[in-house]
């Protein structure tokens, strides 16, 4: 593996998975494998998990790890080719990528999107001239379109915690939220959920409000409804995350009474349990006697974020 930025940079959905669940049983069997390597993980926004998740992970395999938070620390970065450099912009992506790839021998790049221009946020601009430039593995720490190390944790977690004999029924649910938020994470777990069920690992819904679709591209083969009672019914795991509107791009949009996810809609479920990849506003966007209930998986899944960025990592330092 020499970039991960989505599902389809993985050769082996299923045996990294495994190599996840094989280092959350002995985290330290490769402590020399990542020796003399250094990892240097950029955010131009903030992450608490991401950030401390993928650290652990590298130092687990025995690599440095060098922190980089470009948007505080760094210098106003210009993106566009043939500009003249004389507003706010102080260097430019080709000379700063490659200066990072100097020093590191794998890079982790944290850039949401604008959420203004969704031609410019979904062709990834800013991420793929970060990876043209930088000349060394990257991997993706959420980018604007997508988040795969989150989403390889939450199918780490269903693979980990399903007891059932059937497939189990995992849902995509849409919350409410007052803040205009990314489809990245949506967007991502349903394509990691499309293509587990083309694996024949499980069956995948989605449930928001009209209006709220995702881009077809991240949505092969899921079940998709407006209802929420619908999606709930039989529901063996619910994901739970609000995204802002990918038609109207950008916009949060009026929506009908009772999205948020309580106690009383888990009953026509089949005993779900619930998973959020965090941070989450609680009663806004899902209930505190969810989050604090038996049912909710939300510490589990960040738990395994730890698993997923050391499978990933391990995967790139053997092909170094
Ligand atoms: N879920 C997630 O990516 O969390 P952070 O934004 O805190 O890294």
């Amino acid at each position: 593996m020499n970039q991960f930025t989505s599902v389809n940079d993985v050769q082996d959905i299923n045996q990294l998975i495994k190599d996840a669940l094989a280092l959350k049983e002995s985290p330290y069997a490769h402590q020399y494998l990542g020796k003399n390597k250094t990892l240097g993980l950029v955010f131009l926004n903030p992450s608490l998990r991401t950030r401390l998740s993928t650290q652990k992970a590298a130092l687990n395999l025995g690599m440095n790890v060098m922190v980089m938070n470009m948007d505080k620390e760094g210098w106003a970065l210009e993106t566009q080719d043939g500009v003249v450099m004389n507003g706010t912009t102080v260097e430019h992506i080709r000379e700063a990528a490659a200066v990072m790839g100097q020093y590191c021998d794998i890079l982790g790049l944290r850039s949401f999107p604008k959420l203004v221009n969704r031609d410019e946020d979904y062709n990834e601009d800013f991420f793929n001239k970060f990876i043209k430039y930088c000349n060394v593995p990257v991997v993706s720490l959420e980018s604007a379109a997508r988040h795969p190390l989150q989403s390889l944790a939450d199918l780490i977690t269903i693979r980990e915690t399903w007891k059932g004999a059937a497939k189990p029924k995992v849902v995509l649910a849409w919350a409410p939220h007052i803040k205009a938020l990314p489809q990245a994470v949506p967007n991502s777990f349903a394509e990691w959920m499309s293509k587990a069920q083309s694996l024949g690992m499980l069956d995948f819904t989605i449930s928001q409000p009209k209006g709220y679709e995702l881009s077809e591209e991240f949505t092969p083969g899921a079940h998709i409804t407006h209802d929420l009672d619908e999606a709930l019914t039989g529901a063996d795991y619910i994901y739970v995350k609000n995204w802002s509107s990918y038609k109207e791009y950008g916009k949060v949009l009026t929506y009908p009474e009772g999205w948020m996810l309580n106690n009383e809609k888990l009953k026509i479920t089949n005993d779900a349990k619930v998973m959020h990849c965090l941070p989450v506003r609680r009663d806004l966007e899902l209930s505190s006697e969810i989050l604090d209930g038996p049912n909710s998986l939300v510490i589990h899944e960040a738990g395994n974020r730890l698993w997923a960025a050391q499978a990933v990592l391990k995967q790139m330092l053997e092909q170094l």
